[in-house]
């Protein structure tokens, strides 16, 4: 969470880093600033979102060839004007931004006020800026080195990225588990928490490691560790085109994603899929194959929108591959003393690939001798680096806070890894190993047929967006994407939503049950499908409203629901990647209707990047 942005070089700071930090909204909209170094050093911060920033600086002298921006996610301290970053120095010499949090802050402040000190916000970040300015003083020293003796005090993650009114041509930066990024220009140098802000400006990035230190000049980047030791930079070329992030006519990112998923889906599967020869090639799959076929169990690890992927996914590898899985809420893996043995594999499933819950899940289990398949979305993001290996879902940039897109992808790619393992232990015949590779192949097209209903759908937000709450049924493949139709709910037009095992709703939810009560059923044709049915009968006769996603084709939940949504039929274990499209978009239109931000949700962050 947080965005930073930094710029250094020919061009007008400002302009760069307000544009980067729209960009990077997603990480957080509560308050927003920036600092730019023209012989003096000016620090703006306003509560609230990027846009009232930008207004408020309106008419302002906004000059500078060096600057700093910042979007915030409140950890230490209300969204303010007062908390908002950057924070300036005691002295006002320093300016900082950080994204992350600075464990013992309380610690280092209290040793601060013993020395006189005082504190203009809330923010560890504040703390932290004016431990390293008494350093410089105390050892009568540079900024860099100030830095350099100050991580080693500091427990937490961070980046932080300081300007110093003395070194007006320097930027110095420094992370420890968040994100940065540094682009290369001619003569310039961009840095920020993913690479959207300087797309148009450079296709040369630099992926800044954990206790890596860099000095940044218009034309000279230093990389050095904590041991003051110079580094070589491991320059990389971006992958990312300046479509992916517009909306590219659409009124909003979540709309935008959800109708990209035929492509996103189809460009998952591009290249690894061979449904007529039988074939799905995945190198970080084959040259694991041994480590996971013979797996003693397979534990997920993930939070929000990917542990829901995760439980779809256990449902696939137990049925097909034979091993047990546990799915795991990665904040709750990690506190618990786990026990893992040696032959255990963890799949990790992150969108972002940031996320620091799922990160140092991933490291305890990683010290406790389990191997690590990270899927993610994010390349060179901090999961797919601490990785034994991975499969990449290949989404594209998601910037709707509320995911989408990542989900069907993550789906696609543990539906292969599921069926490869399946494929090698000899766990599936080869019947339902075609059917199911054939079954996969036809997604796209059916995610298409799914999407075209989209005005009905629209209808239906219409007639229920006025809820104050909302159950969401499912069984088996479909149980989880009943939890994630209400997350999506909740999330986005904040009706309180709950999602259940159908069969479970009997013994408390049912309660809830009355006329005014929506119960979204997910309830395609399965295994399943006769109790489902049931269970339907068993809210209709306490006059809840049922809105039932089924298979085209069916002739009885059609006549039983008050509204239905149709959707092609898939082979069950396929199912999930075309029965949570409606619920997406139901949320969607709910939230549009109710007059939410949809991108941008409150309190809410794509890339929660604190414990
Ligand atoms: C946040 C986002 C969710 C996401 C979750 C996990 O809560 O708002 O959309 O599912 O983090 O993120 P990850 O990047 O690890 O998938």
């Amino acid at each position: 969470m947080c965005g930073i942005v930094a710029y250094i070089g020919p061009r007008e700071a400002y302009p760069i880093i307000l544009k980067g930090l729209k960009r990077l909204e997603y990480r957080g909209y509560d308050s927003s600033g920036v600092a730019l170094l023209n012989n003096k050093l000016q620090v703006y911060k306003k509560k609230g979102k990027v846009a009232e920033l930008e207004e408020s600086l309106v008419g302002k002298d906004l000059h500078a060839h060096a600057g700093i921006g910042h979007t915030r996610w409140a950890t230490h301290g209300e969204p303010s004007d007062r908390n908002a970053h950057p924070h300036s120095s005691a002295s006002g010499k320093l300016a900082m931004i950080h994204n992350g949090i600075i464990e013992n802050y309380t610690q280092l402040k209290t040793e601060l006020i013993k020395k006189g000190y005082t504190f203009k916000s809330d923010t560890d970040t504040e703390v932290l800026l004016n431990f390293i300015e008494d350093i410089q003083k105390n050892n009568n020293c540079g900024l860099e080195e100030a830095v350099r003796i100050a991580l080693k005090r500091v427990v937490g993650a961070y980046v932080i990225v300081l300007l110093d009114k003395d070194q007006p041509d320097t930027i110095i930066a420094a992370r420890k588990g968040s994100p940065l990024v540094i682009g290369i220009g001619k003569g310039e140098h961009f840095l920020a928490s993913d690479a959207s802000p300087m797309i148009e400006y450079t296709k040369e990035v630099v992926y800044v490691n954990d206790y890596e230190l860099a000095i940044l000049k218009a034309d000279e980047l230093i990389l050095k560790n904590l041991g003051n030791e110079k580094l070589t930079p491991f320059v990389q070329k971006l992958d990312m085109e300046m479509t992916a992030i517009e909306k590219g006519g659409y009124d909003h990112f979540m709309l935008k994603e959800i109708f990209e998923q035929p492509e996103t889906i189809f460009d998952c599967l591009r290249g690894r899929l061979d449904a007529e020869k039988g074939v799905i090639t995945m190198a970080g799959i084959q040259n694991n194959i041994e480590h996971l076929k013979n797996a003693s169990r397979i534990i997920m690890i993930a939070c929000g929108t990917s542990w829901h992927a995760g439980l779809v996914a256990e449902y696939i590898f137990e049925e097909i591959c034979r091993i047990p899985v546990e799915v795991e809420y990665a904040s709750e893996f990690r506190y618990r003393n786990p026990v893992i043995h040696k032959g255990d594999v963890i799949i990790a499933i992150s969108q972002s690939g940031e996320t620091a819950d799922t990160i140092v899940a991933i490291e305890k289990a990683k010290e406790m001798g389990a191997f690590i398949l990270g899927v993610v979305n994010v390349v060179g993001s901090s999961i797919a680096r601490i990785s034994h290996a991975g499969a990449y879902t290949h989404a594209g940039h998601e910037i709707g806070v509320a995911s989408t897109k990542a989900f069907t992808a993550q789906l696609a790619v543990l539906t292969m890894i599921a069926l490869k393992i399946a494929r090698e232990k000899g766990t599936i015949d080869q019947t339902r190993y075609m059917h199911l590779l054939g079954g996969l192949h036809n997604i796209p097209e059916k995610v298409k047929e799914v999407l075209k209903g989209s005005g009905a759908i629209q209808q239906l937000a219409l007639k229920y967006k006025d809820a104050g709450d909302a159950l969401y049924l499912g069984r088996g493949y479909n149980f989880p994407v009943a939890l994630e139709g209400a997350l999506k709910l909740k999330e986005i037009s904040y009706i309180h939503a709950e999602g259940y095992p159908a069969a479970e709703m009997k013994h408390g939810p049912i309660a809830l049950v009355d006329e005014h009560l929506p119960v979204v059923f997910v309830a395609t044709k399965d295994t399943y499908y006769e109790k489902i049915v049931s269970n339907i009968q068993e809210i209709k006769a306490r006059k809840g409203k049922v809105i039932a996603v089924i298979s085209q084709g069916d002739d009885i939940i059609s006549k039983m629901a008050d509204d239905c949504i149709i959707i092609p039929e898939a082979d069950e274990l396929l199912a999930p990647m075309l029965s949570v499209i409606p619920l997406q978009l139901l949320a969607y239109y709910i939230g549009v209707a109710k007059g939410c931000d949809v991108d941008k949700p409150r309190n809410l962050a794509k890339s929660v990047t604190v414990e």
